[in-house]
């Protein structure tokens, strides 16, 4: 572990001055699998902490984590040490590009696909006990209606859909947003297209989900943009970088980039809503007295 660790007391009054900042917190998601949710996640937070701000990455495909080898950090510790009470959250923490902060995942160990609703509840909570500084977490979720996608959506602001102009990957978004509506009470979406191989192919995916989700939902749904089927990502990929450091001038990278600035500009809902929710406390937004001080 680290030999930077602070002393209880240095964690508690960092925490109690972070406790005033709201977080964002962003859920990327899309129902089926292979649909660009880890290259979207990835990269926003990237793009989002090279514009300035402190962002965190949480690999939520817990089973099948891919967040570490994608950009190329080494993650000694994953989520499953901390269910395991091996170490705490702030210890699998790695430094990626621009100061990103990532919580890495296991990969192919099969009990963290499949844990129960409190475990889920569990990593969800130990996020309130960061000291750490963060003004955004994403979360890359894993495919599927899997409980830990539903959960994790349900405990952000905002929910990121991102879908490919192909039969099954439309059902299945439509799927996932009906879940997440009619059962656990999100009602705001923003969908992104992805992987779109000419111009108005995205606004029109996005037309297609909407008609079918005003029909049959109580939804609202925004278009986030449409990121291009490129190349680049692909050899970003091979180098274990994001496409918005390795290639910036790539036609993917402006696309994600453009994401990150307007997500940077979505607000954060003010108070609790009632249900599990990451960084519940600085939502409250606990007040800092002239007493905090570091010791
Ligand atoms: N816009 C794009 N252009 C080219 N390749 C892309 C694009 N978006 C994603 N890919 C590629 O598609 C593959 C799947 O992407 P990714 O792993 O991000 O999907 P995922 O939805 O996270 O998958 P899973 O459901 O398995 O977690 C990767 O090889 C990635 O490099
Ligand atoms: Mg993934």
């Amino acid at each position: 572990m680290s030999d930077l660790r602070l002393s209880r007391s240095q964690a508690a009054a960092l925490q109690e001055l972070n406790a005033s900042r709201p977080v964002k917190v962003i859920a990327v998601t899309g129902g089926k699998g292979g649909v660009g949710k880890t290259t979207v996640s990835a990269n926003l937070a990237v793009s989002i902490a090279a514009q300035g701000r402190e962002v965190m990455l949480l690999d939520a495909d817990l089973g099948m984590a891919n967040v570490d080898v994608l950009l190329g950090v080494h993650a000694r510790y994953h989520l499953g040490h901390v269910l395991r009470g091996e170490c705490a959250i702030e210890d699998v923490i790695v430094t990626g590009p621009h100061g990103l902060q990532i919580v890495p995942a296991a990969s192919g160990i099969k009990q963290m696909a499949n844990l129960s609703a409190a475990e889920h509840a569990g990593i969800i909570r130990a996020f309130s006990d960061l000291y750490h500084n963060v003004d955004v977490l994403v979360v890359d979720t894993a495919a599927g209606l899997h409980e830990s996608v539903l959960t994790f959506s349900q405990a952000a602001h905002h929910v990121l859909v991102v879908v490919c102009d192909e039969p099954a990957s439309i059902t299945d978004a439509y799927a996932l947003i009906k879940v997440l509506s009619r059962e656990h009470g999100v009602q705001r979406f923003q969908i992104l297209a992805n992987h779109t191989r000419r111009s108005g192919e995205g606004p029109q995916l996005y037309q297609k989900i909407l008609r079918v989700c005003d029909r049959f939902l109580n939804v609202s749904l925004e278009f986030a943009g449409s990121v291009p089927y490129d190349d680049y990502l692909r050899r970003a990929v091979q180098r274990q970088a994001a496409v918005v450091d390795a290639y910036p001038s790539s036609i993917s990278s402006t696309a994600l980039k453009n994401l990150a600035v307007k997500a940077d500009k979505w607000t954060v809902p003010q108070g609790a809503r009632g249900h599990l929710e990451f960084f519940v406390e600085r939502m409250v937004g606990a007040r800092i007295g002239p007493e905090t001080v570091l010791q």
